[in-house]
């Protein structure tokens, strides 16, 4: 699938969220998400491994560190902040083209957004495909994913689990991609 034209006349590639949601639409609270799903953690590793992550400060806070294998670009309007082992940018679009270099840099066809809730927000409308694990829960938080509109995403693929070993729900994995 083709991503959209950046500057210089480069062709981005497609950018694809990865996110687990609750049913009320929660992804996290306090800054941490509220469930253990053990094969969840192995689905977002298997499908973000060698790609660039574009993702809010408070996600890079959250995970703590950078993950092997992938390359974390934060965005903080915080311009005096650093984060030891991850690039660092100020606005979206300078995510977008440092992921793009990262991405011919790491030979990597996909473009992945790792969160939060706002970043989340923030760039939905520039996403290409959705990467969602829907989680059988409904926890009170904080953050939030947006409502997926029908008229705009089409779903291509669902695969329902029961929990399994390290899982304290059922969840499905849903893809979609953009009308
Ligand atoms: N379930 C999931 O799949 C999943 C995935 C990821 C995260 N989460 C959860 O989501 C929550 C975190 O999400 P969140 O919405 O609170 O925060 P977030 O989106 O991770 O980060 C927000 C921060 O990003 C920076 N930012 C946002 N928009 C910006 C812009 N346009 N330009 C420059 N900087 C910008 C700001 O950082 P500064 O304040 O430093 O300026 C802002 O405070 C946590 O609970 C986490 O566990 C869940």
């Amino acid at each position: 699938m083709a991503g959209d034209q950046s500057a210089g006349g480069r062709v981005r590639p497609p950018l694809a969220i990865v996110v687990a949601v609750a049913r009320n639409g929660v992804i996290g609270g306090d800054n941490k998400l509220l469930w253990k799903l053990r094969s969840d953690m192995l689905h977002f590793r298997a499908i973000t491994m060698g790609k660039p992550m574009i993702m809010g400060r408070r996600t890079w806070d959250s995970i703590g560190r950078p993950l092997p294998g992938r390359q974390s670009i934060v965005v903080t309007r915080d311009t005096s902040f650093q984060a030891e082992g991850a690039h660092v940018v100020h606005n979206i679009p300078s995510a977008l083209l440092l992921a793009q270099d990262v991405a011919e840099r790491m030979k990597s066809e996909e473009i992945v957004l790792a969160g939060g809730g706002e970043l989340y927000a923030q760039m939905l409308p520039q996403c290409d495909v959705l990467h969602v694990t829907e989680v059988d829960l409904a926890p009170p938080g904080d953050a939030l994913f947006p409502k997926i509109e029908p008229s705009q995403w089409r779903e291509i693929s669902r695969i329902a689990h029961q929990p399994g070993q390290g899982d304290e729900a059922a969840f499905s994995f849903v893809d979609y991609v953009r009308c």
